[in-house]
């Protein structure tokens, strides 16, 4: 496997690691770079999430997954905004699970919690970071940050709708999403078929997974006008 640099052999252990996820192609941005390098406030997306993390007084180290070939611009990123918390950057993989899956292998074996972010959502804040953490202490193997959804949701094939789904006690699912680190270890060690984030592999190995109040602000970075409007929440 192609592995990235290693950028600081911090003495970090046991505590919150956070692994940053920033290695989609982000293909419905129509840019000629990941996701992660399109430009937001004039630096790239990914300078804002890193930023975030690496202030977070709940957060001790930091894991990111880069495109391929994005290893370098990911560290030089990293020390232009002078982090003290990056302690690896690893080639992700070919989905958001494989990615997950390599970065875990940096995260120290003696680390407590692990925090699993989306760089596509730039607008992580402390509020949602300490959300996240506090059911972990309660017995919680995960935590998930969520909103209600909002519209009546409707099953669609061909055009046509097929049925109407009740959208009472559906959620729409954010990151960070925070787990025990045993837990999510356990999970991935599994099969990633079909998991679009971290929570459903770690419901599907029995673990419990907890429901906080997510952010608008938190909204994942999809389309030009997704990154028209979080800039203008910036
Ligand atoms: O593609 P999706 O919207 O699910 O991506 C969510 C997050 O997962 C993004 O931050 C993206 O960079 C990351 N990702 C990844 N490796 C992949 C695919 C997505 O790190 N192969």
């Amino acid at each position: 496997m192609d592995r990235g640099v290693s950028i600081s052999p911090a003495a970090v252990g046991g505590g919150a690691w956070a692994v940053l996820l920033a290695a989609g192609a982000g293909e419905r941005l129509g840019i000629d770079r990941p996701k992660a390098f399109a430009v937001l406030g004039g630096r790239p997306l990914l300078a804002e999430s890193l930023d975030r993390l690496d202030r977070s007084p709940w957060v001790d180290a930091i894991v990111v997954a880069a495109a391929p070939g994005w290893e370098e611009p990911s560290i030089l990123l990293s020390e232009e905004l002078a982090t003290t918390k990056v302690v690896s950057c690893v080639t992700g993989g070919a989905t958001r699970a494989e990615s997950v899956r390599i970065a875990l292998e940096d995260v120290s074996e003696d680390a407590i919690v692990v925090l699993v972010h989306d760089a596509a959502r730039p607008l992580v804040a402390d509020t949602v970071i300490e959300r996240v953490l506090g059911p972990l202490a309660e017995g919680f193997d995960g935590v998930v940050p969520a909103l209600a959804v909002p519209d009546t949701i409707k099953r669609v094939e061909h055009g046509a709708v097929v049925e109407t789904v009740s959208r009472e006690g559906l959620f729409g699912a954010q990151t960070p999403q925070a787990f025990l680190a045993p837990a999510l270890r356990r999970a991935y060690a599994g099969d990633l078929a079909g998991a679009t984030d971290c929570a459903s592999l770690v419901e599907r190995s029995g673990g419990r997974v907890a429901v906080v109040e997510g952010d608008r602000r938190l909204l994942k970075v999809t389309t030009p006008e997704d990154l028209a409007l979080v800039e203008s929440w910036l």
